[in-house]
């Protein structure tokens, strides 16, 4: 493997965010080529960096092998195509969720990356950031004991002009709504500290805008510990927040407000015993500095790329966070309850968008 990683960007919207990760990553990634249809785009994104190629043509960049990591910034649709393609190609994959759209193709995926050999990671970057790092530090050590219940607030603003892009907002293009473009962020984070939801249940509504697809939610969880949860979603709101908050035996833990970054904003992590608090307090003031977002996504993918792996994101998690958003849509249309792991005998194992 090339040092620093070689990396090729595919779409040049959220693809310029990736770019600003790796760039923060110097020693351990080299960004050499962004492709995007729209060439002007992609120049805008480059701004005259001319170690970055801009080039038009997805086969001739997975065909090039000074290329060892395909990061998919492509619209939804295409997600599964090109990540099968890279695989094939012997890259290393990165794709923006959804990473594919049912748990059909998550399947077939997660065998065409054990057949590779190489690593795929589904991007999850609001895992990263020292706030998040401190609540894994307490739970790590033993401080939080049982978990109760948690809840998560993804109340997002989302303005008319915001599906000018023609793909959003649409079951063939986005494939979903608000439950899998927005609150999946958020529903890894409750698992990543929860672990695995056992059941659950939702009601989704288009309320906000004129689209397709849903822009509020309510859904409840039982997770597999016995702990429950609430997600409350809505694009509809004054202003961007994401809200979590965790009761545990041991103490509360409470997110800043910041929409995109809760990871990386201040978090509260109050006992339930007062004479448990200065322990708390010691172990979040250990917890050094780390890489946020998008950054911190990276540096744990280029660990796992050079054989140091445990803290990225796997093909796993990104089959975890459809099975949620297939079992939400499923409940939210036909009543009831939807018992978790999903398998093939689901009625939206093949996907979850209306036929
Ligand atoms: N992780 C996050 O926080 C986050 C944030 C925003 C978007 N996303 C996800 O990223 C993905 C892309 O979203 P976006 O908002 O950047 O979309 P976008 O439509 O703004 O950008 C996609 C780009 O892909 C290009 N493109 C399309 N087909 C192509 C092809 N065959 N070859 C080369 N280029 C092609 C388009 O020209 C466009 O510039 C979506 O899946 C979205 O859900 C993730």
């Amino acid at each position: 493997m090339a040092n620093p990683i070689r990396v090729a960007i595919i779409g040049a919207g959220i693809g310029a965010s990736h770019l600003k990760g790796y760039r923060a990553l110097p020693n351990r990634f080299t960004v050499s080529v962004l492709c995007d249809l729209d060439q002007e785009r992609a120049a805008k994104v480059t701004d005259g960096d001319r170690s970055i190629r801009i080039e038009p043509d997805l086969d001739r960049v997975l065909a090039d092998p000074d290329i060892d990591i395909i990061d998919i910034c492509l619209p939804p649709h295409l997600h599964f195509k090109v990540s099968m393609a890279a695989l094939a190609a012997g890259k290393h994959v990165v794709c923006e969720k959804p990473f594919v759209s049912s748990l059909h193709e998550a399947d077939l995926l997660a065998e065409a990356v054990q057949k590779s050999g190489r690593i795929l990671s589904p991007v999850f970057q609001y895992r990263f950031g020292r706030g998040f790092a401190q609540l894994r530090a307490l739970i790590d050590k033993g401080l939080a004991g049982k978990a109760y219940t948690s809840s998560i607030e993804t109340h997002w603003c989302r303005r008319a002009e915001y599906y000018d892009i023609p793909w959003r907002g649409t079951w063939k293009g986005e494939q979903g709504g608000a439950v899998l473009s927005h609150a999946i962020h958020n529903h890894d984070l409750l698992c990543y500290v929860m672990g695995n939801v056992r059941r659950l249940t939702a009601f989704t509504a288009t309320r906000v805008n004129p689209i397709e697809t849903e822009d509020c939610a309510s859904i409840v969880f039982e997770m597999e510990s016995g702990a429950l949860a609430t997600s409350s979603i809505t694009l509809g709101a004054a202003d961007d927040t994401s809200h979590f908050r965790f009761c545990f035996e041991g103490f509360t833990a409470e997110s800043g407000k910041a929409p995109y970054t809760p990871a990386e904003d201040t978090w509260h992590f109050l006992a339930r015993d007062p004479a448990r608090q200065a322990e708390i307090d010691a172990v979040v003031n250990a917890v050094p500095e780390v890489h946020s977002g998008f950054a911190g996504f990276f540096d744990a993918l280029a660990d796992a790329i050079e054989g140091q792996g445990g803290n990225e994101v796997t093909v796993a998690d990104g089959r975890r966070s459809l099975e949620m958003v297939t079992a939400i849509y499923h409940t939210a249309r036909t009543g009831g309850t939807a018992e978790l792991p999903l398998n093939h005998e689901h009625p939206l194992y093949k996907g979850w968008t209306p036929k």
